[in-house]
């Protein structure tokens, strides 16, 4: 029993000490949710050794403007607008031998973003109409909704009709195949995290084939017309030069230019 005891109280001394010397980082806030602005803190308490250097990073990349050689132990980072910098952030205490960091996630409701506003694709060619995520955490669910110009609205299914979906953490990809004059409409997407939802809209159209050969037509119908001119002055021009040069002209002219020829003929063997 006696041994219990001293076994006991060896542990608990040791735990103590360990306690009271063991490197931590405390955070604040520990999580910042839907907030304008923050500064962040990191406070490192009994460090295994000398800190040599500090800084923080976000979403695992350096913050070089942060960056200070020195023994610090307390560090802050400012953020002045959550909304555009929404992120992981982490602060980092360099020793010698070894770098201690801790994480202070900063958060918001989805700020979604359509890669392109506005998209034209070609009857029977597919569309494809692409939204992103550019805030932190990412959108863990995605929807698409079809808006008509009457408002009426509704909601896709993947895998339905012509539609496919896909979605990364980073985006989500509406493709509607083989199109028609029907699916020429605002396209709504809609990302949701824990902390709210925001969308985007895209407004497709969608060109008819005809109106896709009508630059073409053009054209040909301006050679159409180019050459039928041509063919009528062509037309038109072509019995004066007949008479100018050749025998077969009308009846009186060529016997009067017979005529002439007889009398030069006849002039001639006069004059020899
Ligand atoms: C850091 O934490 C230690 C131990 O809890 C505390 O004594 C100290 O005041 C803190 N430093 C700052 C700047 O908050
Ligand atoms: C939609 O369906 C396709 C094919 O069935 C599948 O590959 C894709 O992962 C689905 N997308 C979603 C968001 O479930
Ligand atoms: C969506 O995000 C993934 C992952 O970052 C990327 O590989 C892909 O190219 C993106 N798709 C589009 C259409 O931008
Ligand atoms: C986040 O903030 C916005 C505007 O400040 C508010 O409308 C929304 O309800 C908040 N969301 C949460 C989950 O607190």
């Amino acid at each position: 029993m006696r041994l219990l005891w001293a076994l006991c109280a060896v542990l608990f001394s040791f735990q103590q000490a360990f306690a009271a010397t063991v490197p931590l980082i405390v955070v604040s806030p520990k999580d910042l949710n839907n907030q304008t602005s923050a500064t962040l803190s990191c406070n490192y308490t009994n460090p295994a050794s000398p800190v040599t250097r500090t800084f923080w990073k976000k979403n695992g990349k350096d913050i070089e403007s942060t960056k200070k050689d020195g023994e610090k132990v307390f560090i802050e980072y400012t953020i002045s607008k959550i909304e555009t910098n929404s992120g992981k952030y982490t602060c980092v205490f360099q020793s010698q031998d070894i770098a201690a960091e801790a994480n202070i996630e900063v958060k918001r409701p989805p700020h979604i973003v359509a890669h392109k506003h506005s998209e034209n694709a070609n009857e029977n060619d597919k569309a494809v109409l692409v939204c992103e995520c550019h805030s932190y955490p990412l959108a863990t669910d995605w929807n698409w909704v079809k808006i008509l110009e009457t408002g009426e609205e509704t909601s896709i299914t993947n895998g339905t009709e012509r539609y496919l979906i896909k979605h990364t953490p980073y985006n989500s990809t509406l493709t509607i195949e083989d199109l028609n004059n029907d699916d020429a409409a605002v396209y709504e997407c809609i990302g949701q995290n824990d902390l709210g939802h925001s969308s985007d809209k895209i407004q497709l159209r969608v060109r008819s084939r005809l109106a896709a050969l009508w630059p073409f037509l053009g054209i040909v119908a301006e050679v159409i017309i180019l050459v039928t001119i041509i063919f009528i002055y062509e037309k038109r021009r072509k019995p004066d030069e007949i008479n100018d040069d050749d025998d077969s002209g009308s009846a009186p002219l060529k016997s009067n230019s017979a005529a002439n020829h007889k009398d030069k003929n006849v002039r001639q063997r006069n004059s020899n």
